[in-house]
């Protein structure tokens, strides 16, 4: 079973508010076609904001950390989110894809210690009958804080753990982890060897980082690849390109 996450980025064009890279989509819409008719593969797809969702966000003043309990705000966060799904899936249906939604706000939350609680089962239910699930960064129920920001990355690591995922994939905007000359760094196995590339500063951000990232990856079971949507076609067909972290 293969988790694959489509970085915001990537599917829409992050400088204009609410506007899709609809060529972009075809693209990764495209290869996940391919994919599944060539052999069948499991997949449950990820996406994230990009120009959805992140400027909603921070004009409610929610991130992952802080929350909202006005819930004209948890709606338009969600809302937007929604909106993108639906390109999402209506992309992946045009070709074929049993591609069906999940929305994180109406299954996951946090607790008190803001640990992301996703149950799995509905997840693995759609898969055995046969659905590609789609799911998205969202905004969810966090005990003692109202509402908060849900990351795609952090959905893939759970989804990759509780579903004893074989692979994960994060199709970026970049064709990997670069090092200092910008060269794709072609594998990481441990944090401190790439710390100085990556920037202490920014280990702790979990909506974006790529520091943050990697330490997720490096937690994984999984083997975990970050690659461009140029390499989303060879991932998918069981190549590792871009960087590889095992
Ligand atoms: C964004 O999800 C979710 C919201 C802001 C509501 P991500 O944080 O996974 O999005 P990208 O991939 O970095 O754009």
């Amino acid at each position: 079973m293969i988790v694959l996450k489509l970085g915001g980025s990537v599917i829409t064009e992050k400088d204009r508010a609410e506007t899709l890279d609809g060529d972009a989509l075809s693209r990764a819409a495209d290869a996940i076609a391919a994919a599944l008719e060539n052999d069948r593969e499991n997949f449950v797809i990820v996406h994230g904001g990009g120009s959805f969702g992140h400027h909603n966000a921070s004009e409610h003043g929610v991130s992952t950390t802080a929350g909202t309990r006005d819930a004209n705000a948890v709606l338009d966060i969600h809302g937007a989110m929604t909106t993108l799904n639906r390109f999402v899936l209506s992309r992946l249906l045009e070709r074929g894809v049993g591609a069906v939604p999940v929305h994180p706000f109406s299954t996951a939350h946090r607790d008190g210690e803001g640990r992301l609680e996703l149950p799995t089962g509905q997840v693995e239910t759609m898969l055995a009958e046969g659905f590609v699930p789609v799911l998205h960064g969202d905004v969810i129920a966090h005990a003692g804080a109202g509402a908060t920001v849900v990351s795609g990355d952090e959905l893939v690591a759970t989804l990759a753990r509780d579903l004893e995922a074989d692979r994960v994939g994060l199709c970026s905007t970049v064709p990997g982890v670069l090092d200092e000359g910008d060269a794709v760094i072609d594998r990481i196995d441990e944090f401190d060897a790439v710390a100085d590339v990556l920037g202490a500063s920014d280990a702790t951000d979990v909506t974006g980082g790529m520091a943050g990232k990697v330490r997720t990856l490096l937690e994984l079971e999984a083997k975990a690849s970050i690659f461009g949507l140029e390499s989303l076609e060879s991932f998918l067909e069981g190549a590792a390109p871009g960087t590889t972290i095992d």
